[in-house]
C-alpha cells in the first residue's frame, strides 16, 4: 500500500518524544508531513480532527508507567478511519510499564490501526547537570534506531495491499493498567534574583500553569511537573525547592543508570 502522507501527533514538554517521532518519520521518507503538536495548552480546546488518509505516528512520554492525562485528553480530540498508526512512548530509563499498551488501546479507540510500536529512552525530565539521568538521550545511536525503525515500517506497508494483511500488534503491558500515582504536589520555584522575566517559561508550559506579572508564579494544582520551564529557562532561575523531588532524582540516578535500549515491535504479514 502507498503512504501518501504522514501525521506526526505528539505531546512532548521537554521535546525528547518529538525528536524520536521526527526521526522515525525521517526514516519513512514520506512527502507531505503534517505536525499535530499537542503540547500547547490551546490544543485542549481543539475542534475534533478527522484523520482520513495516510499514516500516523503518535508519541507520548511515560509518566508513572502510564500516559500523562493531558496527553490522553488531547489525543482524544482525534478521530480516525482505519488509519495505520505507529505508537511510540519515550521514558527516562526507569520503566515504561503499561504506557505503550495504553497508547495502543487509546489509538484503537480513536479508530487507528496500530501496525508498530516502540519504547524509546529520553533524558529524564528530572535529570540535571548535578543528577544526570539518561543524559543526552535520545543520542546518535537512538536516532539511528528510530530512523531504521521508520524505514522498516515503510518497507512493511509497501509490501502489503491492505492493513488487513497484518496480524494484530502485540505489545507488552498489563490491563487493568498500573494505578496512576502523583510523584509530588510540588511546583517549580522561581529564584527572583536570577529571573529576567523573559516569559519563556510561560510559553513552554503545556498546561498554562505559569503567570508572569511582577514575578513568575506557578500554580501547583495544574502543574504536571514536566520540567519544561526548568529546562528552557535561560538563566536557570527555576527549580524544585521541595526536597522530595531531589530525593526522587537521586533514587533514579542510583537505581536507573544502567543504559536501556529502545524496544521495537512490528506487525507481521498474515
Ligand atoms: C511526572 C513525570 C513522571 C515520569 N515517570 C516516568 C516513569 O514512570 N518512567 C520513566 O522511565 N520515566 C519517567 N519520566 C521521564 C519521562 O518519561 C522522560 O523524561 C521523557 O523523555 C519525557 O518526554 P518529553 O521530553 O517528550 O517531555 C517521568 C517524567 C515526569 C515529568
Amino acid at each position: 500500500m502507498d503512504i501518501d502522507s504522514l501525521k506526526l501527533v505528539y505531546f512532548s514538554p521537554t521535546r525528547t518524544t518529538q525528536e524520536v517521532v521526527e526521526n522515525i518519520a525521517e526514516g519513512m521518507q514520506v512527502d507531505g508531513v503534517e505536525q499535530y503538536n499537542f503540547t500547547t495548552p490551546e490544543m485542549e480546546t481543539l475542534e475534533y480532527e478527522e484523520v482520513t488518509s495516510g499514516l500516523a505516528i503518535i508519541g507520548s512520554p511515560v509518566y508513572g508507567g502510564r500516559l500523562p492525562l493531558e496527553a490522553v485528553h488531547r489525543f482524544q480530540r482525534l478521530r480516525a478511519n482505519d488509519i495505520p498508526v505507529v505508537v511510540v512512548v519515550v521514558y527516562g530509563n526507569r520503566e515504561y510499564e503499561d504506557a505503550l499498551l495504553e497508547l495502543k488501546n487509546l489509538a484503537e479507540e480513536l479508530g487507528f490501526k496500530p501496525v508498530a510500536g516502540g519504547a524509546f529512552i529520553g533524558e529524564h525530565s528530572f535529570s540535571s547537570n548535578d543528577i544526570p539521568i539518561a543524559k543526552g538521550r535520545p543520542d546518535l545511536a537512538d536516532v539511528k534506531k528510530a530512523q531504521e525503525f521508520g524505514k522498516k515500517i515503510r518497507g512493511l506497508l509497501y509490501s502489503i495491499n491492505s492493513i488487513s494483511n497484518l496480524s494484530p500488534l502485540q505489545l507488552p503491558g498489563n490491563f487493568p493498567y498500573k494505578e496512576w500515582r502523583e510523584s509530588s504536589q510540588a511546583a517549580p520555584f522561581t529564584d527572583e534574583t536570577l529571573c529576567t522575566k523573559c516569559g519563556i517559561c510561560v510559553t513552554v508550559c503545556p498546561t498554562g500553569s505559569i503567570t508572569l506579572n511582577d514575578a513568575v508564579q506557578t500554580d501547583p494544582d495544574t502543574c504536571i511537573r514536566c520540567c519544561a520551564c526548568i529546562k528552557y529557562c535561560p538563566p536557570q532561575a527555576l527549580y524544585f525547592s521541595d526536597p522530595r523531588m531531589k530525593r526522587i532524582a537521586e533514587w533514579l540516578y542510583t537505581n536507573c543508570s544502567e543504559r536501556k535500549e529502545p524496544e521495537l515491535y512490528i506487525s507481521s504479514k498474515v
